[in-house]
């Protein structure tokens, strides 16, 4: 049997709905955010520091630009931030999203594309899409009638996306052009049972397995890729929100997590509700690309 991993809270700072975590591996630093808190986290493991960048909006996903500063997805779109000069400049605001909606999961793809998803901030209704941000800015919408868009991740070989909608607890697999982004063949990749959470964020390790953290499981799940589970790691938060791998062997996946509507005795049996943890997992991930544009 395998032994539990080690967990480590390694920042405890009780996030509001901490999400998007994304290795810099120039940088050397996990970039994340607080969604509702609006702000842009950067934790520096070799500190055990943390520092904060406030937003005007609800901030949903971000990535690095290869050219310096950051891609980050708000309420109204994509924009571009500058964390030294504190400057923010629209990038691409995509019409016809609705007032109720707000941007989600996102990344970069290893192509360098940048990636986002949309969604219900009630989360009722299907009114979020996918979006992806090329590096000459066109943005096209990819998938629509989505209530909460999560778990964006692509194979090692760039040859398959997964994608959920947690409320409709299912994550899919589409085949992946690397060259154009175009996908096609749609097709169900998991339904997670009633009883272990919905899918929310995940991750592709570098065996190609694919990470799932599991909001209100109290789980992280790790999948092969035909779908069967075949590692369970139980957390110390109900709702864990989305894995990625960081150090400098990329060998410590990161786990943000969640304290919105904890009632305080829930929260009180999960003190370290919000917190940013690393997990010993035993596998290492794969680099993540800055966003090209
Ligand atoms: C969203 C939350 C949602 C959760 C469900 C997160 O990505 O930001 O609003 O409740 O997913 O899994
Ligand atoms: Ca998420």
């Amino acid at each position: 049997m395998m032994t539990a991993p080690e967990i480590t809270c390694v920042h405890d700072c009780h996030a509001v709905l901490g999400e998007g975590p994304f290795w810099d591996v120039r940088e050397q630093r996990l970039y994340w955010v607080d969604i509702k808190s609006r702000l842009i986290h950067r934790f520096d493991p070799s500190a055990g520091r943390d520092e904060t960048w406030p937003m005007p909006e609800d901030v949903g996903s971000l990535a690095p630009r290869d050219r310096g500063g950051l891609v980050v997805a708000l309420k109204s779109g994509f924009h571009f931030y500058d964390p030294v000069e504190r400057e923010l400049a629209p990038a691409a605001l995509p019409d016809g999203e609705p007032a109720n909606n707000r941007f989600n999961d996102g990344k970069t793809d290893r192509q360098g594309r940048f990636w986002a998803g949309s969604m219900d901030d009630a989360e009722k209704v299907p009114t979020g899409g996918l979006y992806c941000l090329e590096p000459n800015l066109r943005c096209r919408k990819m998938v629509d009638g989505i209530i909460c868009s999560n778990s964006l991740c692509w194979s090692p070989d760039s040859r398959t996306m997964y994608y959920a909608d947690s409320w409709r607890r299912t994550v899919w697999a589409w085949d992946f052009d690397p060259a154009t982004g175009d996908i096609a063949n749609r097709r169900v990749f998991i339904t997670v049972a009633a009883d272990a959470g919905i899918p929310d964020g995940a991750t592709v390790d570098s065996e190609g397995f694919i990470w799932i953290a599991q909001w209100g499981g109290w789980r992280l799940v790790r999948y092969d890729p035909t779908g069967k589970i075949v590692r369970t790691i139980m957390m110390p938060v109900e709702q864990p929100s989305c894995p990625a791998f960081g150090g400098s062997s990329l060998d410590i996946m990161y786990v943000t997590s969640a304290s919105i509507h904890l009632s305080a005795d829930r929260i009180a049996r999960q003190p370290q509700a919000g917190g940013l943890f690393s997990v010993d997992a035993g596998v290492k991930g794969l680099p993540e690309a800055r966003f090209r544009g």
